[in-house]
């Protein structure tokens, strides 16, 4: 037991993040029930989809569950009210101010945790009175912070900073890798990209198919003028690039971006056309499996790691 597992009454200090076009029902109560932390993710779902995953997913588990919430998404307030209608005792909100739904969602005896990439937000956070936070270092796949500060040099500067529970997160994807943000201070870890490339994950088989194949180097953090993201550097990726050498204004980027990039590509399976979010951590993903064997291979590596202790004899 730490401070994370009794937080949210899990046997594992593993979450699964939200992540748009990848985390519906089957991807957060496979984690769940494995002993981790599933997270429905809110961002690439209309209300009323939102409300079905999570009636789902109390059917598909009797274990805890969350719903993360980007904030920089249309329809926030229904959001929030079908979180509240639906009992969700979790709620993990990213990419925006802690301050706009903390104190609300705590009145209504939900534990509340915040996505940050530096120590300034994570202060801010904990000032807003959330539960705990996730520090998401520069590795990390999806929407990033704009400082490029990494997970290793991130969790001891957020851990000078802060009192409440940390989990770590951003190129974590093994026992080992949780084990060493656990060193520098973190209680948990959140996941995303291993699970991205999971049996349960809602995202299209040519999108899974591809993270198991991104090599050291195949991503890349751009649109930083609009919002940070890690992308594999796909078709789509490269004429983002080929706009920069014009010097392009926030409009044009607005402009190519369009609308609906991200589910082209990773739900609908559009390689070229398409936004795909995957973290440096890629690398060592080869495989496609099922949850229950990462969480299980995650637990056993962090366990062997554990017990390694001549390593650190000298
Ligand atoms: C495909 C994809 C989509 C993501 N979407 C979201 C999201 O909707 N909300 C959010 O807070 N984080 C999102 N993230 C970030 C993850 O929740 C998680 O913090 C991150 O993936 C951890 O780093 P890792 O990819 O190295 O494991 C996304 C990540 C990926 C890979």
């Amino acid at each position: 037991m730490n401070r994370i597992t009794q937080l949210f009454n899990i046997k594992y200090p593993i979450i699964q993040g939200g992540m748009i076009w990848n985390s519906g029902y089957k991807l957060a109560s496979a984690v769940s029930n494995a002993g981790g932390l599933g997270l429905i993710g809110a961002g690439s779902m209309y209300p009323e989809v939102l409300r079905e995953h999570i009636q789902k997913c109390k059917k598909a588990t009797d274990k805890p569950f969350g719903v993360n919430i980007p904030m920089l998404y249309p329809n926030i307030e229904e959001i929030i009210n079908i979180v509240i209608e639906e009992g969700v005792k979790i709620v993990f909100t990213s990419a925006g101010n802690p301050k706009t739904w903390t104190s609300f969602l705590k009145e209504k005896g939900i534990t509340v945790v915040h996505v940050v990439s530096s120590s300034v937000f994570a202060l801010k956070a904990q000032d807003a009175g959330v539960d705990a936070i996730v520090a998401e270092g520069f590795e990390a796949g999806g929407h990033n912070g704009r400082d490029e500060t990494t997970t290793l040099t991130l969790i001891p500067m957020v851990k000078e900073k802060i009192q409440i529970p940390i989990i770590a997160a951003g190129g974590i994807a093994t026992g080992r890798g949780m084990l060493a943000t656990m060193i520098l201070g973190a209680d948990g870890v959140q996941v995303g990209s291993r699970f991205a490339a999971s049996i349960e994950s809602s995202a299209h088989n040519n999108f899974k198919e591809t993270i198991v194949k991104v090599k050291e180097g195949d991503t890349q953090l751009t649109l930083k003028e609009l919002a940070p993201v890690r992308l594999i550097k796909n078709k789509f990726y490269q004429d983002v690039q080929d706009l920069y050498e014009k010097c392009p204004s926030k409009e044009d980027l607005t402009q190519l971006l369009g609308r609906a990039r991200a589910k082209k590509g990773m739900f609908e399976g559009d390689l070229e056309e398409g936004e795909l979010e995957i973290g440096q951590i890629a690398g060592i993903i080869h495989e496609i499996l099922p949850v229950e064997k990462i969480i299980q291979e995650m637990m056993t590596d962090f366990e062997i790691a554990c017990k390694e202790k001549t390593k650190f004899e000298f």
